[in-house]
């Protein structure tokens, strides 16, 4: 494909090391950070060094993959005020977080339930772009709606006035959560027509075939891919050159480069749940490491889990690993 590929926020998952991980892999066009709770006071450099530490080394992962500040708050001066904070630290661009289907994020007006004040989604997004400086894009994602994709038509009319960079949606509602068969991309085409704002298409993107069937449903060139960017790590090379889906084994391997650059950040406790949690996507996309995968699950230490991993890669056939597996 010849469009742009954004890897998606995702909190607890997408963090600085597997950023930095998968933008060595791929070429994604830009990332965007995990959300950045605001409520009632600006967020602090501290808070933004704290969730975004790219913000320390220049805004861009270590191979220079720019890293977008996400934001999610519905108070659309402290919203401003912190993404001004944001882009004086080096943020290359802030994205807003209009798509999170949390009960308790919602509860507390952030997230997918500002999608319910279609007014209120206007309104933060035309305070952060009257704030932050003009060459710095402002874009927002959003999801369809709340319960109804009837509402989407407003919520893209007041983006489109707020002037908005980009708009990326994620082709579900709020209560489709993310259960599968609910995405519609075919939703997004007539939305297209009510703004000249570049639309970028998300949800359940992952391979060539869903990727195309996306962009053709919906009528656009961009994508964002989330959850199968962690488990096919070389994702966007498949999409954009055709390459073949990274092999279990290689994908073993890149398991142990992501705790090489989570051993300089975290606890040794941290980086075992870490590992778990990447080989659990990577089992979606690649069955046959089950086994590995329980064996993995049963050690205690980390050194103990970097041995299996190891002994996986010496010896795929232990562990069933040569079968092939397309998308
Ligand atoms: C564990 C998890 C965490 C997520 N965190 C965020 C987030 O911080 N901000 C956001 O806008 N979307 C977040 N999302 C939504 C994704 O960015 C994306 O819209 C969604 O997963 C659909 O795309 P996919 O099918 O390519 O994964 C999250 C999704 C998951 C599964």
């Amino acid at each position: 494909m010849d469009g742009m590929i954004v890897l998606a926020p995702m909190e607890g998952v997408l963090d600085y090391s597997m950023r930095r991980l998968l933008t060595e892999i791929n070429r994604y066009d830009w990332c965007v950070s995990e959300f950045v709770r605001v409520s009632d006071v600006v967020v602090s450099q501290k808070v933004f060094f704290k969730e975004v530490p790219e913000l320390l080394e220049g805004g861009t992962t270590a191979s220079g993959t720019p890293v977008w500040v996400q934001l999610l708050g519905s108070r659309p001066d402290i919203v401003a005020e912190s993404a001004m904070v944001a882009v004086k630290l080096g943020a290359p661009g802030i994205d807003l977080n209009f798509g999170c289907p949390s009960r308790l994020v919602n509860k507390s007006m952030g997230g997918a339930a500002v999608l319910r004040n279609p007014a209120l989604v206007g309104d933060v997004a035309r305070a952060v772009r009257d704030m932050v400086p003009p060459e710095i894009p402002v874009t927002a994602k959003i999801r369809l709606g709340w319960d109804d994709a009837a509402e989407a038509p407003e919520i893209i009319r007041n983006l489109d006035r707020a002037a908005v960079s980009r708009i990326t949606i994620h082709a579900r509602t709020r209560n489709d959560v993310y259960t599968p068969g609910t995405v519609k991309w075919e939703a997004v085409q007539p939305l297209s027509e009510l703004t000249k704002i570049p639309l970028i298409i998300n949800g359940d993107i992952t391979g060539p075939d869903s990727a195309r069937e996306a962009l053709r449903l919906s009528g656009l060139q961009d994508i964002m891919v989330g959850r199968q960017a962690v488990s096919v790590p070389n994702l966007e090379r498949v999409l954009r050159t055709g390459a073949e889906p990274m092999t279990a084994v290689a994908s073993l391997r890149t398991c142990l480069s992501f705790e090489e650059i989570l051993s300089s950040r975290m606890a040794e406790h941290y980086r075992k749940a870490r590992i778990k949690q990447f080989l659990g996507y990577v089992r979606k996309a690649r069955p046959e490491i089950q086994d590995l995968f329980r064996e993995v699950c049963l050690r205690e230490g980390l050194s103990e889990i970097i041995a299996v991993l190891e002994d996986g890669i010496r010896n795929p056939g232990r562990y069933s690993l040569d079968a092939c597996c397309s998308e």
